[in-house]
């Protein structure tokens, strides 16, 4: 029985989830001028604990005021108006039985230079997506390659923005390497052309994230869960496989399950899929290197697609079912047929209507 293994709880060091399906984080971009989300959308993160969710991931949370902000009205963490704001709604989370976690992030060669107090637009490198920015209709503005006093103050608001969700009481956190933002920006051939220690090999293209992981951890206590969320794919330029092997993904992966995280999150486009010409999903290859506990998402939609896709990870998240469906988890637990939502269905989350 699929809902067996669905419905089981699963641990990670004291934090127990109650069974393995969970909100994967969503941008709503609700956050004008005070950097604090409107309250529906905090009151829909409280409706998916209420309804079941074993974990509630926030959306992606900028890590500072210059140069991290990727989409407008993002919120931030560095306040304590902003610390206030989000603290009775972790305890609401945590009273409907659920853990939070909070994403922080840099969006690098994916900002928008207008969005950003400071205007600047950082990268690894002097490259930008080649495509245009849907948002803005024009074409990404060429970057500023990062020296070190970028590389160090960008971290430093990784450490800042982690201070902060714990200060709210998060059960956890979550550094977000995926999606061509700009910590998958220095993992990926593909935007980091640099030729200091940051670039060329793996272990140099790795050593951006790991000194945002040392930076990151000491804030969050041991009993707290650090996770971090990686990609093969990039909003801009989705086409890309961002690593060009098995043998790379799986090195890469190797790296991150040697650093002081509580388990990696693996985004997919559709979790089915086989990788790098091989016969194996992305999750089995990670599985394949790694003993951290993994999170999958990227097309599970009910009762079965959960059922297969927890064969090869420990929690399964979904985006869209839990943004247009309240009701996902009784759903699923009763094997209803449920729809597939397409990418489109998901503009709902940017209109000003609260929703379900
Ligand atoms: C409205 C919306 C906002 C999203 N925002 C984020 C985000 O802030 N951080 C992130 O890591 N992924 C974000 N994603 C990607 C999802 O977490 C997820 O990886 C993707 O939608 C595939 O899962 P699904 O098939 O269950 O929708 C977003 C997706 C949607 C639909």
């Amino acid at each position: 029985m699929s809902t067996v293994v669905i419905f089981s709880p699963f641990q990670m060091k004291n934090i127990t989830f109650r069974n393995r399906l969970g909100v994967a984080p969503m941008t709503r971009m609700s956050s004008p001028g005070d950097s604090i989300p409107r309250q529906d959308v905090l009151d829909f993160l409280v409706r998916r604990a209420k309804n079941g969710a074993a974990v509630v991931y926030t959306e992606a949370i900028v890590t500072d005021y210059e140069s991290s902000q990727g989409y407008p009205k993002q919120a931030r963490m560095t306040t304590q108006r902003q610390i206030d704001a989000w603290t009775p709604v972790v305890q609401r989370i945590q009273s409907h039985g659920a853990v939070a976690i909070m994403q922080i992030f840099h969006c690098g060669r994916m900002a928008w230079p207008d969005i950003n107090p400071a205007g600047r637009v950082i990268a690894p490198s002097a490259v930008a997506p080649k495509q245009d920015n849907p948002m803005t209709g024009k074409p990404y503005p060429i970057p500023d390659a990062m020296g070190p006093f970028d590389i160090d103050h960008v971290i430093r608001g990784f450490a800042e923005t982690a201070r902060g969700a714990m200060a709210a009481g998060f059960d956890g956190l979550e550094i977000h390497g995926a999606h061509g933002y700009l910590i998958n920006q220095f993992l990926s051939v593909y935007s980091n052309k640099r030729t200091d220690a940051y670039g060329g090999p793996v272990e140099n293209r790795f050593r951006f994230a790991r000194e945002v992981i040392r930076a990151v951890r000491p804030a969050v206590p041991a009993a707290r869960l650090l996770t971090f969320r990686i990609s093969n794919w990039g909003v801009a330029d989705s086409e890309v496989s961002l690593f060009e092997s098995r043998e790379e993904w799986q090195q890469m992966i190797r790296l991150l399950s040697a650093e002081p995280i509580d388990a990696i999150s693996l985004s997919t486009y559709d979790f089915t899929e086989t990788a790098f010409g091989t016969d194996q999903t992305m999750s089995r290859l990670t599985r394949e290197v790694s003993n951290l506990p993994l999170m999958i998402c990227g097309g599970i939609y009910d009762q079965s697609s959960a059922a297969a896709a927890l064969r090869d990870a420990d929690l399964a998240l979904s985006a869209k079912s839990f943004l247009l469906n309240p009701d996902w988890v009784d759903d699923v637990r009763a094997g209803k047929m449920l729809p597939r939502h397409q990418s489109e269905e998901a503009n709902v989350a940017y209109t000003d209507e609260p929703l379900l």
